[in-house]
């Protein structure tokens, strides 16, 4: 049965009497409009935690001025039954006066520096202290557990490990694989902006990628001949303009001078008014 939590104080209680009576927490925290990539995430949590708590807020705080937060995708009743579904017991979804209740202008923020000012964060440079913000209060509030995050927003994987790490917060990150659509479009909230022709051109992404990682795989070692097959794909396409195509260490993010190890090939393109992202791993 899932039980719906939307205060601060009442999600805590629940968590705390879970843990007190000797069971593991698994938390999944989203900005609801969930998807087949929510229900992984919230499926593994239940499988592998006595309960799995499933977190709906759009975070206003790692969205810009310029940016959709009015617009971002709603439907409570839709993720309710996805939780339900996906094994959840609890389902926390908190106003922003219950989030922030000074106000969204005058809250303590969470910086992690080096890991959020390029790719994602060059275009969007307040974000990730926005993302880490909110997570870190998260975790505060449900105190010890497993979290469960996609590897679809790797770099927000890495700021959170970071953010954990540095702030030796006891929570267990988990990364959970990007779920995707049969044509290789990943799964993601956004994906309800695209047109019926710009959905049929987003999978762009995807191929771009996989094209990135068969120059690597066939021996190319340098990052710039990389990024210029990716664009290259993405720029034959007239509906999609590339914001950027990379190839990073998988650890630190940092672009090698010679590629070698863990690598993550990422991508932002946009299609008309959705902004989408994805990456992909491949070990040298
Ligand atoms: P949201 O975009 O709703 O995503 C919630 C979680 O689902 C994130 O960990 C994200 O990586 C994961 N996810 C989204 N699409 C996925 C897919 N196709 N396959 C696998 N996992 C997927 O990410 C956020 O919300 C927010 O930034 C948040 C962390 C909740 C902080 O506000």
């Amino acid at each position: 049965m899932l039980t719906q939590i939307d205060t601060v104080d009442g999600f805590r209680k629940a968590l705390d009497a879970e843990r007190l009576a000797g069971r593991t927490v698994g938390l999944v925290p989203t900005m609801g409009a969930l998807h087949a990539g929510h229900a992984a995430l919230m499926e593994r949590a239940a499988a592998e935690c006595d309960v799995a708590a499933v977190t709906i807020f759009v975070n206003p705080l790692q969205f810009a001025p310029t940016e959709d937060l009015a617009a971002y995708p709603r439907d409570l009743d839709g993720d309710r039954r996805a939780a339900a579904g996906a094994g959840a017991q609890l389902l926390f979804t908190p106003s922003e006066t219950e989030m922030y209740p000074g106000g969204r202008d005058a809250v303590t923020t969470v910086s992690v520096p080096g890991l959020g000012t390029h790719l994602e964060g060059r275009t969007r440079p307040t974000h990730f202290d926005g993302v880490a913000t909110v997570v870190a209060k998260l975790f505060a509030i449900a105190g010890p557990c497993r979290a469960y995050f996609g590897e679809k927003d790797f770099q927000q994987l890495a700021v959170i490990r970071r953010l954990v790490s540095d702030l030796s917060i006891p929570v267990e990150v988990i990364a959970c694989p990007t779920v995707r659509d049969d044509d290789g479009l990943a799964l993601s909230s956004r994906n309800a902006y695209l047109t019926a022709a710009e959905r049929a051109v987003a999978p762009v992404l995807h191929r771009a990628l996989r094209a990135g990682i068969a120059a690597i795989e066939a021996g190319e070692r340098d990052a710039a001949a990389v990024r210029t097959v990716m664009s290259a794909i993405v720029g034959a396409e007239p509906l999609a303009t590339l914001d950027y195509a990379e190839v990073v260490d998988a650890h630190d993010l940092t672009v090698p001078a010679r590629l070698a190890g863990e690598l993550r090939l990422l991508i932002a393109a946009r299609l008309g008014r959705a902004r989408l992202i994805d990456n992909m791993g491949v070990t040298v």
